[in-house]
């Protein structure tokens, strides 16, 4: 707890501080701690992670929330890892590093050494963090220490090589709430030439030394986005990467690693990270020849090549990086924490998503001002708050073979422009969004007939077409400019109050001819950067407007993106029982309140599955609940079941949005039953979505416990579609439901039950 004075002090201050502290009693800083404590409760301020450095052992330490993070300098100035894990004690102090041994001449004390952040150089065979050539093909690098500031809650440590003016400055952020490591890497050459980064990483996690570890990832592929799976971590490497130019679905930039057979779902230690990049990357979990296991992660080493001019900085994206004690559910709690309250544009309190309707799968391309109209009307009926026309209203759309790139409004569809089709919506008290794919051109298009050289392309070779689209390459200038500035055009000539931001390919033939061919693999890194500033400046300029990050569904989630845009397309699939799974995985990294989930038509065109509208509701309405159906087929009845569930998501979504998420049953392993609970932050509301696949041999729904409630109050249930078990009481303490439980009364295939918890004030009881 004493560490929290230190946060906000400069490394001098500090010094003298420290000097200050020995010669004053004990007796002394207890009464100035407690009384800061007491201090900091009343007037609910929280307490500010603190960095502390321990001048004698040369050690820094983290602390917040129920993490503690330790490095130190070694006596040959290499900066190591040293702890990362539960909270210690506040007067724990740490032993100074001190390097390992070798492991016999084969392996020096370099590669045995868990480092923070180390140069490829000496004899370093795990994976470096840094690797550069220098024009005089020295391809050696040595990290030593050479200063540090604290100031504030943020660390920055510069490591410099042992002879070249090559300088590395690591920065540190712990988040006070959540112990969420924030970690990037600045390298910067002060050398007379030019020099190329071949592999370059945020940083490196380095666990406790163990062989028990499971590695937690997610994998995917367009419409089966999000499956969680399970590895144990062994000697040798496993590769999470994305080379596709942008972050994927094949793999997600998160991982979580726990022991095995240490905990349940809410119990254990787990470590967690993301990165927060939208580009090609890679996260590498390592267990070295001595068990010690190490995560690095950046941009992708492979096809990489980074020409740092003289004078110039190249920064990394972050990787974020926390540890729960409570198991697997806890670190996403955390995650979710971290992303609502400090990450999301409008962090720590962005708006609660609207319940949005939006026409692809009603209308596909054949959008107009009467259909688009007619729609808006049936939409506004069932509490729709934002109406989003997708694809189709622009240049000469009619299928995907043609318009992209060309962002003018298509005039057969909107004789009058898209003014009278929002002057609609907006009468009828929704507002309007908007379907873009910036980044991409059809060959058929004005913009590619003009600028055939602005996609990425090698000159003379084939340029591999999917979706009959190319991608174009927001590294140039002048194709930054072009998308910049329609985007601004649209906004501000249109009010438009979101966009739904598509990107429906990755790349192929990453070729930049217009730079030097020593400059052109810049490509990975300046487009992303490029495509973030672009977000920024529209987003300085157009502050009302939000924005969903969605490429084909859920291939471009990450931290990077998300910390740009309001919510993301978590996935194509829209099928309700498919999706149980898919946003399970999702929840694993990322929270529901960006989880876009939309109610659409049944039979549904993934699986040919039936499904009641209640169900495909009920499955929806566990992340930020949209419509997709077509609702020119829905009769009277569909209408009222829509209406009231409307109704029903809007009481319950500042709970599933913003409140603590339980994976009580999870769909993976083929189970027949799924099972979510949100808890309010504040313990006083909860809602619990139940899912059966199908009955077998009279068995029952499994029992619910319910989590996260406060023991002591009472709280009412009701129930939101009438399945709970004739016997649940009306009110019941917490410690009831989530020790007795409730039975939903769940048979048949594909049935859904919903409830809500309320806590009862005092005076109720
Ligand atoms: C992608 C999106 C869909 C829809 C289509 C339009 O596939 O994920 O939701 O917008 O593009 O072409």
């Amino acid at each position: 707890m004493m560490y929290a004075m230190w946060s906000g002090v400069s490394v001098d201050r500090e010094r003298s501080r420290a000097r200050l502290r020995r010669t004053m009693s004990m007796h002394l800083w207890l009464l100035l701690g407690v009384t800061l404590l007491s201090a900091c409760g009343r007037w609910g301020v929280a307490q500010s992670p603190a960095v502390h450095y321990d001048e004698a052992r040369r050690t820094f330490r983290m602390d917040a929330a129920g993490t503690t993070y330790v490095l130190g300098i070694n006596q040959q100035k290499q900066l190591q890892a040293l702890y990362w894990g539960k909270r210690l004690g506040s007067r724990d102090q740490f032993p100074a590093a001190v390097q390992s041994p070798p492991a016999a001449a084969f392996d020096q004390p370099i590669t045995t050494t868990p480092q923070e952040f180390v140069g490829w150089g000496g004899g370093l065979y795990v994976e470096p963090d840094l690797k550069i050539t220098f024009p005089d093909g020295n391809r050696d690098l040595a990290l030593q220490y050479l200063s540090h500031t604290i100031q504030g809650q943020l660390l920055r440590i510069v490591l410099k090589d042992v002879s070249r003016e090559v300088y590395v400055t690591l920065e540190y952020t712990m988040d006070a709430e959540t112990g969420i490591l924030r970690r990037a890497a600045e390298i910067q050459n002060r050398t007379n030439a030019s020099f190329t980064i071949e592999q370059v990483s945020a940083a490196t996690w380095n666990l406790p030394r163990g062989t028990d570890y499971r590695l937690r990832y997610l994998t995917g592929r367009w419409a089966a986005e999000w499956t969680v799976q399970e590895r144990a971590v062994q000697p040798g490497k496993t590769v999470l990467e994305s080379r596709r130019g942008t972050t994927g679905a094949q793999n997600n930039p998160w991982f979580a690693i726990d022991r095995l057979g240490t905990g349940g779902p809410e119990t254990g230690s787990v470590w967690f990270g993301a990165l927060g990049w939208s580009g090609s990357w890679q996260i590498t979990v390592e267990q070295d020849l001595l068990q010690q296991v190490r995560v690095s992660g950046g941009p992708n080493s492979f096809d990489f090549g980074y020409r740092l001019g003289k004078g110039e900085t190249f920064k990394t994206p972050p990787f974020y990086g926390g540890f729960s004690q409570e198991g697997i559910g806890g670190a996403s709690r955390l995650l979710h924490r971290f992303e609502v309250d400090t990450l999301l544009p409008h962090a720590p309190k962005p708006t609660l998503r609207p319940v949005l309707y939006n026409s692809w799968e009603a209308t596909e391309f054949r959008v107009d001002e009467a259909g688009q109209m007619a729609l808006a009307e049936k939409a506004a009926t069932i509490g729709v708050e934002r109406f989003v026309m997708d694809d189709g209203w622009f240049g000469q759309r009619k299928d995907d073979h043609a318009g992209l790139g060309d962002w003018y409004v298509n005039k057969e569809k909107f004789p009058n422009g898209l003014k009278p089709l929002i002057d609609k919506v907006h009468g009828l008290h929704m507002d309007f969004g908007l379907w873009v794919e910036p980044e991409m051109v059809n060959p058929d298009s004005d913009l590619y007939r003009k600028h055939p050289d602005w996609v990425l392309n090698f000159p003379g070779r084939p340029r591999t077409e999917a979706r009959n689209q190319l991608v174009l390459n927001l590294a140039r200038p002048d194709v930054r400019a072009y998308v910049l500035g329609f985007l601004d055009k649209l906004l501000t000539e249109n009010d438009i109050a979101f966009l739904k931001w598509d990107y429906n390919r990755n790349w192929s033939e990453p070729g930049w001819s217009a730079v030097a061919p020593d400059d052109e693999k810049r490509v990975y890194v300046d487009f992303i950067r490029n495509l973030y500033s672009i977000l920024e400046e529209l987003r300085a300029k157009h502050p009302r407007v939000e924005i969903e990050s969605c490429s084909g569904g859920g291939s471009r989630v990450d931290l990077g993106i998300m910390h740009l845009t309001d919510e993301v397309w978590t996935s194509d699939n829209t099928d309700a029982y498919d999706r149980l799974l898919i946003q399970n995985g999702f929840t694993y990294a990322y929270t529901p309140a960006v989880m876009m989930a939309w109610v659409t038509d049944s039979p549904t065109w993934v699986n040919q599955r039936t499904l009641s509208l209640e169900y495909r509701f009920l499955s929806s309405m566990q992340g930020s609940l949209g419509i997709g159906a077509n609702l020119n087929k829905w009769g009277p009845e569909d209408f009222a079941t829509a209406k009231t569930m409307v109704a029903h998501y809007k009481a319950i979504r500042e709970t599933v949005q913003r409140g603590s998420l339980y994976r009580l049953i999870t769909p993976e392993h083929e189970s027949e039953h799924s099972v979510t609970e949100s808890v309010a932050r504040d313990g006083s509301a909860a809602v619990v979505f139940a899912f059966l696949h199908s009955s077998r041999e009279l068995y029952p729904f499994p029992r619910i416990y319910l989590q996260g409630l406060d023991a002591d109050a009472t709280y009412t249930v009701a129930s939101l579609n009438g399945k709970l078990a004739t016997d649940t009481p009306e009110r019941a303490s917490g410690a009831y439901w989530m020790s007795r439980g409730v039975d939903v009364l769940l048979k048949g295939d594909f049935q859904a039950a919903a409830f809500t918890l309320e806590r009862q004030s005092a005076a109720q009881k």
